[in-house]
């Protein structure tokens, strides 16, 4: 089984980007953690970054009938895209959305999502560790419903 882990846009320049805000740890670092992660659940990881809202939905459509599991970082995507959403919502398994920063105690429209409502569960706040905590859960909801 496949989890799949999608990155929006500016997150290519993570550990650059606004340190101070979402740390200093790189993409790859969070797609070694992701592989790490990915292996102990049993799960193979596909890793992907988008700055192209239409190249994230395309990705979702491939990938709606071909993993156990999507966990989705849709970067400021999140607070405008409706097309996201409705791709989202003809995914079968389970979807988790994450979000490094806590999007809540931040600028007023980055606490609202339009996926949040389409999505299986959110981890927000926890840093890069989010992620590992939304692969293990899409391993925990796999091994429970399995084929
Ligand atoms: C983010 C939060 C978004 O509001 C922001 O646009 C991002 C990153 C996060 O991981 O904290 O690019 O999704």
């Amino acid at each position: 089984p496949v989890v799949a882990v999608l990155n929006g846009p500016n997150l290519n320049l993570l550990g650059e980007r606004q340190p101070e805000v979402y740390g200093r740890e790189t993409l790859d670092d969070v797609r070694q953690l992701c592989l790490r992660t990915a292996r102990d659940a049993g799960l193979e990881l596909d890793f992907r970054q988008s700055n192209h809202e239409g190249e994230i939905v395309d990705a979702i459509h491939e990938l709606r009938h071909a993993v156990a599991g999507v966990v989705i970082n849709a970067a400021a995507y999140t607070h405008t895209s409706v097309a996201i959403r409705d791709a989202i919502a003809v995914v079968d398994a389970p979807v988790i959305e994450v979000h490094i920063t806590n999007v809540h105690r931040r600028e007023a429209f980055r606490g609202h999502s339009y996926l949040s409502d389409v999505v299986e569960g959110v981890i927000v706040g926890c840093g890069t560790q989010g992620y590992a905590l939304a692969i293990a859960r899409i391993g925990h909801l796999s091994a429970a419903r399995p084929g």
